[in-house]
């Protein structure tokens, strides 16, 4: 039976983290991934990368959402691309698109998916936080981030939100794909766009699906296992569906 996320790990595997992510991810030198569960996250993506990739692959991306999203655009710049969900289909909206992501497994993975699919070279991987962007002022006409930014500082914040602002051009538009904090992001002037319709998790196989929900979503894993399909509702599983997002059009 596979561990739920917050029983893999322990407060020793805070060793994985470098300094700079130490300081956004366990400031005071402590914490409990066990009590934790954003800290949870973070380790799953260091220490178990693939595992994170196999749960990013089944929840599937609103198509109307990836509509909403422009078609022809010069740069985008997208934030905590992860294993490439929101990336791999960005690389056909861009002459170029920078995904910025500061675990370097995860970007390890996107590498390697980007160098197996056509116009992968179009999008560059590089090392950064939301609160400190390695890219210049302006640089993009589209600024991403999907099931990536909150209001925590660790996590975007203020600082991560106006480090985006900053990159994109004037007139140009940043948008929060799956937004967990909608009065936060409204409060600074982001509008909110969702769209209709059932949505499922997409597993590849029923057995993926009881092993996942097992990690991801204990409390559904018992209804996953008597449905015995690899489809499941997101309600069933307890969480959002992906399918909204925040947007701001920066005035020109
Ligand atoms: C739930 S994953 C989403 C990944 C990807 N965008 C997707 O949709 O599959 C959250 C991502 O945010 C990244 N992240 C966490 N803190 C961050 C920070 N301060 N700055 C930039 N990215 C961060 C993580 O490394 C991880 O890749």
């Amino acid at each position: 039976m596979g561990r739920a996320l917050q029983r893999r790990y322990t407060a020793a595997d805070l060793r994985v983290f470098n300094r700079e992510e130490a300081s956004r991810f366990a400031p005071y030198g402590d914490g409990d991934p066990q009590t934790d569960v954003v800290l949870a996250w973070e380790l799953l993506y260091r220490l178990e990368p693939e595992l994170y990739d196999r749960l990013a692959d089944a929840e599937r991306l609103h198509p109307d959402v990836l509509s909403w999203l422009p078609r022809s655009v010069d740069r985008i710049a997208e934030v905590g691309a992860g294993s490439g969900r929101l990336t791999l289909e960005l690389i056909g909206r861009g002459r170029e698109v920078v995904a910025v992501e500061p675990a370097k497994p995860l970007r390890q993975i996107l590498r390697r998916k980007l160098a197996a699919v056509d116009h992968g070279d179009r999008a560059r991987v590089i090392h950064g936080f939301f609160d400190e962007l390695p890219l210049p002022d302006d640089f993009a006409d589209l600024v991403v981030a999907c099931s990536a930014f909150t209001p925590a500082s660790g996590h975007g914040g203020e600082s991560g939100l106006s480090e985006m602002e900053r990159v994109c051009r004037p007139g140009g538009c940043v948008a929060i794909i799956w937004p967990n904090n909608l009065d936060w992001l409204a409060a600074r002037g982001y509008r909110y766009v969702c769209f209709a319709g059932p949505m499922s998790v997409e597993f590849s196989g029923h057995e993926e699906a009881v092993e996942l929900a097992e990690v991801f979503f204990p409390h559904a894993a018992e209804e996953v296992r008597l449905r015995g399909l690899r489809r499941v509702p997101f309600e069933v599983l307890g969480i959002n569906p992906p399918r909204d997002l925040a947007f701001k059009v920066l005035a020109q």
